[in-house]
């Protein structure tokens, strides 16, 4: 079988930067205005009264203290609170596209490898901003590509089934070169009137270049020595807006997110620990030769569950580097970020995992080792 490997990693993160007292001042104000505009019907007991967010909740119970967002405005101001941006005409490249374009070209520039040596491009994001056509292949206009692309959605877990596709599409000889791209537009998904879930996304996006080791000449590529992938399906992380939505009887609070924190918390984690441990011992690949795990970024708490679960003991912090301070949770871009921002220092022959976990549920698990 022909080795892969990963050659080149890019990252595109928004400058618009949101902090949780930002954040947390502007719910705060709205469930002020809530609660006095509904003071008698709470009173009577037909309303309920709204509570506070708090900054340090945000910070304990998820690790997240900022995210990245495209469009800033509109997401504090308590009258609109949702980012506001006009649609773009066809002309215009789509958010997503622009993302992935810049996002592209750092992988490519990283893996020596221009638009014309890639023929296979996968736009691999948990939501689309249009059904079709197809983001990857807007994508692959503006790159001047040929070949084919294509986009995929398996949520927080697209990035790892993308680069999982692109290796298969490597050994099957359907493509040589491949660029997968991670846009995660996520914050128009929020409902920034939630208390549970108004913190926990950000805006950012991924991109990795995946090749046969023979065409490589990359000087730090990862080669993927295996992959399992997992899905077990779950309603408690779900989206229900979709082009049908136009047709059914118009509710506005119909939220684009919705989760059950605490059951996704213990059902998913055994999931996660069973795939990567099965994995590992497949791969023989003991705990002590893991120098590095890039995990999927959405609670600080559940990465250092499953680090424990992998490693026997706490890890040091550059051991399971996390992003989620600073991007919040990203989707599928979350492993791939810690991936780029924390591949160096590391010698030819150091064993590494990545990981995705999310809705579905998804696991993907790649078992990397440096070139
Ligand atoms: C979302 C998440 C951070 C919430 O953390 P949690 O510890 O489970 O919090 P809970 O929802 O159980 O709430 C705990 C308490 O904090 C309160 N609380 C919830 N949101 C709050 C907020 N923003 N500010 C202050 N308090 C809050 C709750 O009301 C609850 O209070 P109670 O104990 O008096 O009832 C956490 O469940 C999580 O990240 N789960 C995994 C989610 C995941 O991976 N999703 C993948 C998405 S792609």
């Amino acid at each position: 079988m022909k080795n892969v490997v990963i050659s080149g990693s890019g990252l595109y993160t928004p400058t618009e930067i949101i902090t949780n007292d930002e954040l947390v001042n502007s719910f705060n104000h709205y469930v002020d205005q809530f609660n006095a505009e509904h003071v008698e019907a709470i009173a009577r007991g037909d309303v309920t009264a709204l509570a506070h967010s708090s900054s340090e909740f945000i910070e304990k119970a998820s690790g997240i203290k900022a995210r990245h967002v495209l469009h800033k405005e509109g997401i504090l101001d308590t009258a609109i609170m949702r980012p506001i941006f006009a649609r773009r005409s066809a002309e215009q490249m789509p958010e997503m596209v622009e993302m992935a374009l810049d996002a592209a070209r750092e992988a490519m520039a990283q893996a020596n490898k221009t638009a014309a040596d890639i023929d296979l491009i996968i736009c691999a994001a948990s939501n689309m901003q249009r059904p079709y056509p197809a983001l990857a292949i807007e994508l692959q206009q503006l790159l001047g590509a040929s070949g084919y692309a294509f986009d995929m959605n398996v949520a927080c877990s697209s990035a790892t089934f993308a680069i999982s596709n692109a290796v298969n599409a490597i050994r099957g000889e359907t493509a040589k070169v491949v660029l997968v791209v991670n846009p995660e537009f996520a914050s128009p998904q929020v409902n920034y009137r939630s208390r549970d879930s108004h913190f926990i996304f950000g805006d950012v996006c991924t991109a990795t270049i995946i090749e046969a080791e023979d065409s490589c000449t990359s000087d730090n590529a990862w080669r993927i020595n295996s992959m399992r992938l997992k899905t077990e399906f779950s309603n408690n992380i779900r989206c229900d807006v979709g082009y049908t939505e136009h047709c059914l009887p118009t509710d506005p609070l119909v939220p684009f997110f919705k989760q059950e924190g605490r059951k996704v918390f213990k059902e998913l984690l055994p999931i996660v620990a069973d795939v990567i441990l099965s994995e590992m011992a497949s791969a023989q690949v003991a705990p002590e030769q893991l120098k590095r795990l890039w995990l999927h970024q959405a609670n600080i708490n559940m990465n250092i569950f499953a680090v424990k679960k992998i490693l026997g003991r706490d890890p040091l912090p550059e051991e399971a580097p996390l992003v989620l301070d600073t991007y919040a949770n990203t989707a599928s871009a979350g492993s791939i970020i810690a991936f780029h921002k924390y591949k160096t220092g590391l010698v030819a022959g150091d064993h590494a995992i990545l990981c995705s976990f999310g809705a579905g549920y998804s696991v993907g698990c790649l078992m990397l080792q440096k070139c």
